[in-house]
């Protein structure tokens, strides 16, 4: 295992899965974790991450000696880079040095384990209000800046190596190629950690977790179920029974992808109880965003409760015993439950899917040390089919929060026809893997007036609102192609009766959330 030391911001991530894109495995483990703790780990490489803070605040995270003395070959970017130079005697200053975004890098090969094939003069991502003036003893500078000039060093006997910028954004031009020659010319690691074994890992893990008991899992018309499922299926296929329970909430075809698409390419048993009456029901009158999700919660609870019931005892007859529950739980949310940075509750994200509180299982997770991407990757390797495995963010609570106003069928089967057509338009048009997601949010309670024929119509308008994001903690809204705008808008208002207005939402968020509710 790879280690990269987290020193805070969200660098760390990147920094992770840019190591696993060169096929070695890496984890994330905080800045504040000692380092014995650290070296127990019995890590090939450590890399050491950037982060907000200056070496000169006070507080500000630190570094024992012994992680560089250990022999275990050191990588320290931005703030760890300069943790690397004050650390080992080398000097740091705040004179005013500052650079941020992309920076011309001077290179001075040659020689340089990290630079070894890349241009003299490339362009990299700076982010520091400090500035390394001197290089520890020992450590040969091989990078400059035209403000800074020590932007980077390496030891090559003792295999520690810095850099100021950050290669892991990808405006850093040579990022990945500097990574890389730390892992594999100066850790000397071999890139072996590929989906394929990934697969056979975790189908490993899982019988030897489960052994011969039985399975359940909650199957939500989302990626990381699916995959989850289909890694447990092909582990102990037989002991495994999915549970979906259709709640009348998910987009035109995704019921059909779960009980059909799914089921045929991988064999599960699934049991599919249709509850769409029972949520509508349940949802009647109500028009609060977060009274909504939390009504949507408590059924999607209840009924899974219900099935799960019947599975247990259907086992229970059979002499046979359920005692584990498939999570789809990916590596972000380990890190950042074990990070403990509390974040502000701006909406209530109960994930359909989730975890019933008093349920008596043992958890599966196979999914917990992958990535989104790599959880995709899983997918395909695994067969599933591709409208599920490329499935783009949906929220649990489904359309329920994409209807501003009452839920009712008319209206989700309104909604429905809009976003199918939105969602077409948008595969055609190539665009699928460029935007993050595109709600398409219906305005049942407001009428607007147009003209259709030679008629007076008083319909709803719908809003898209495409967006860009990495992790939809922050989004930008996509600049799609007018002709692209154009088809969907012109579809939408010709193929939907009740809707005689498209209109785009231009807004960032923040200050504007993804969702509309
Ligand atoms: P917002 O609207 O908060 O959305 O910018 C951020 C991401 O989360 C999704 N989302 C939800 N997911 N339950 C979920 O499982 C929810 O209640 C929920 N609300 C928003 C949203 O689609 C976006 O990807």
């Amino acid at each position: 295992v790879v280690l990269v030391v987290d020193f805070g911001a969200q660098y760390a991530q990147l920094i992770a899965r840019r190591v696993r894109e060169a096929r070695v495995y890496s984890e994330i483990v905080p800045g504040t974790m000692p380092v014995a703790e650290m070296l127990a780990k019995k890590p090939k490489a450590i890399i050491l991450s950037g982060g907000p803070s200056s070496v000169y605040e006070e507080g500000a995270p630190r570094l024992d000696r012994a992680l560089f003395e250990a022999g275990v070959p050191v990588f320290g970017m931005c703030y760890g880079f300069q943790l690397m130079a004050i650390t080992l005697g080398g000097s740091v200053d705040n004179n005013g040095r500052r650079e941020y975004g992309r920076t011309p890098l001077h290179v001075a090969k040659p020689g340089s384990t990290l630079f070894e094939g890349t241009p003299d003069e490339q362009t990299v991502w700076m982010s520091h209000g400090d500035a390394c003036s001197a290089a520890p003893e020992g450590f040969t500078v091989t990078a400059s800046t035209d403000e800074v000039p020590v932007a980077a060093f390496e030891n090559d006997a003792l295999r520690l190596y810095g850099v100021q910028h950050h290669p892991e954004v990808m405006h850093s031009t040579h990022g990945q190629q500097v990574l890389e020659h730390f892992l594999y010319r100066g850790a000397g690691l071999e890139p072996t950690w590929t989906t394929h074994n990934v697969v056979e890992e975790q189908t490993a893990a899982i019988r030897e977790q489960v052994g011969t008991k039985r399975v359940i899992c909650g199957l939500s018309g989302g990626v990381d179920s699916a995959v989850a499922a289909a890694l447990v299926q092909k582990a102990v296929g037989s002991q495994l029974t999915c549970v979906f329970v259709d709640h009348g909430l998910l987009r035109k075809g995704e019921a059909e992808q779960v009980e059909k698409d799914f089921v045929a390419a991988t064999g599960v048993q699934l049991k599919v109880v249709d509850a769409q009456e029972r949520f509508l029901a349940a949802l009647a009158g109500k028009t609060d965003p977060e009274e909504k999700r939390k009504i949507i919660g408590r059924e999607f609870i209840r009924v899974f409760e219900q099935a799960a019931s019947e599975v247990v005892a259907d086992a229970g007859a059979h002499g046979e015993q359920v005692e584990f529950l498939v999570q789809g739980t990916l590596y972000p949310d380990v890190v950042e439950s074990g990070g403990g940075t509390g974040t502000a509750n701006i909406k209530s994200h109960h994930n359909v899917g989730g975890l019933p509180e008093d349920l008596q299982f043992r958890l599966v997770e196979p999914l917990r040390k992958l990535f989104k991407d790599e959880v995709r990757k899983v997918g395909e390797e695994l067969g599933l089919p591709s409208e599920i495995v490329w499935r783009q963010p949906f929220p649990g609570p489904g359309l329920g929060i994409r209807i501003i106003g009452e839920v009712t069928r008319d209206r989700l089967d309104l909604l429905r026809d809009a976003d199918a057509i939105a969602r077409e338009e948008l595969t055609a048009a190539g665009l699928d893997r460029e935007i993050w997601q595109c709600p398409v949010v219906l305005l049942a309670d407001v009428r607007s007036v147009g003209v259709q024929g030679d008629g007076r119509t008083y319909g709803h308008p719908v809003v898209l609102r495409p967006v860009s994001s990495e992790d939809a903690m922050t989004a930008d809204w996509s600049r799609l192609p007018y002709e692209v705008l154009e088809r969907i808008s012109t579809r939408i208002t010709n193929e939907v009766a009740e809707v005689n207005r498209v209109v785009l939402d231009v807004t960032s968020k923040p200050p504007g959330t993804i969702e509309w509710e």
